[in-house]
């Protein structure tokens, strides 16, 4: 079973906020691209989470990422990762800090991999982007650790480009090599216009100077650098209308909704008191709904 859109699209991927609340505050935070709320506002259900990837599974979907916020400050998701069927990946993003002491039973529960955010190893940099402490800081190394240990393979540690950790890049890819994580250079997507964004056409242009091999990954024309031991991504959407073309996942808000496309907020559909085939009615509405944001022509 294959779920595709309008567009040929075919839809592979989940990308699940299990959360808004977070205890850092980056700097540069997109919120996955929900509206802000001032307050409250209704978190999705552990059992939502669970209908939807099962009905996602059902009709073809292969991957489960699962965001915040804060992913960890949900104390459920080893509970959660419990109930879901069989035969997906699942991983997470997260921030790190809270990790340590639940790699093991994340891994135990049925989570294959992760992604954690690490923006600066100096506790005054990390503190200025992440509002975090550097005791956070040292709880994110841990976690990066603890995700090693647990065999929450591959480990990849996201840095968002930015003008106060360019200056950085070597010294992450040494702490990416000394490691053995993957490392991932991300360039901001800036939509506030406050221009905080870093040089990663530079930095690129050095990795690419640098590397002993390159390689063009998949359709994002992601390319992966090899520098003596250490592997480094660099993530940049070099064209948008490339980039909408080769989406491939449906998005689920931290208050229960699919979110056909990440940069609109106008055609989410509920998942509230909906299960087993009325889930997967809503999930075929929002990918009938999915619609290139940056397309040649629009249609
Ligand atoms: N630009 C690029 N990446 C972002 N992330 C969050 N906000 C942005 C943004 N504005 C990504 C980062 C972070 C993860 C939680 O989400 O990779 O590590
Ligand atoms: Fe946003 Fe993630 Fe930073 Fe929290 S850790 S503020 S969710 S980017």
């Amino acid at each position: 079973m294959t779920l595709a859109d309008p567009f040929g699209r075919e839809v592979t991927g989940l990308r699940i906020a299990i959360t808004a609340r977070c205890n850092l505050r980056c700097l540069y935070c997109h919120h996955e691209g929900e509206e802000v709320r001032s307050s409250g506002g209704r978190e999705i259900s552990a059992e939502e989470i669970v209908e939807v990837i099962s009905a996602g599974a059902s009709l073809g979907v292969k991957r489960v990422k699962l965001t915040g916020g804060e992913p960890l400050m949900r104390r459920d998701l080893e509970e959660i990762l419990m109930r879901l069927p069989g035969g997906l990946e699942i991983s997470l993003t997260t921030n790190g800090t809270l990790l340590a002491g639940r790699a093991g039973p994340l891994a135990e529960a049925g989570l294959d991999r992760v992604n954690l955010s690490l923006d600066s190893l100096n506790p005054r940099v990390y503190r200025r982007i992440t509002g975090g402490t550097e005791e956070d800081l040292k709880r994110a190394m841990e976690g990066i650790d603890g995700a090693l240990e647990a065999g929450l393979l591959p480990v990849k540690v996201n840095m968002v480009i930015l003008k106060e950790n360019e200056g950085e890049v070597w010294d992450m890819v040494e702490f990416a090599r000394d490691r053995g994580v993957i490392l991932q250079l991300i360039e901001l997507l800036d939509r506030s216009g406050r221009g905080i964004g870093g040089d990663i056409a530079g930095i690129e242009a050095a990795l690419d100077r640098e590397a002993e091999d390159v390689v063009t990954r998949d359709m994002h024309r992601r390319r992966k650098y090899f520098l003596s031991g250490a592997e480094v991504e660099v993530v940049r959407p070099m064209d948008n209308t490339q980039f909408c073309s080769h989406c491939n996942r449906l998005r689920v808000t931290s208050d229960g909704r699919l979110k056909p496309c990440l940069l609109r907020n106008d055609n989410l559909i509920d998942l509230a008191g909906a299960d087993g085939e009325e889930t997967k009615r809503r999930i075929e509405k929002a990918v009938g709904l999915r619609s290139p944001y940056f397309c040649e022509k629009r249609r």
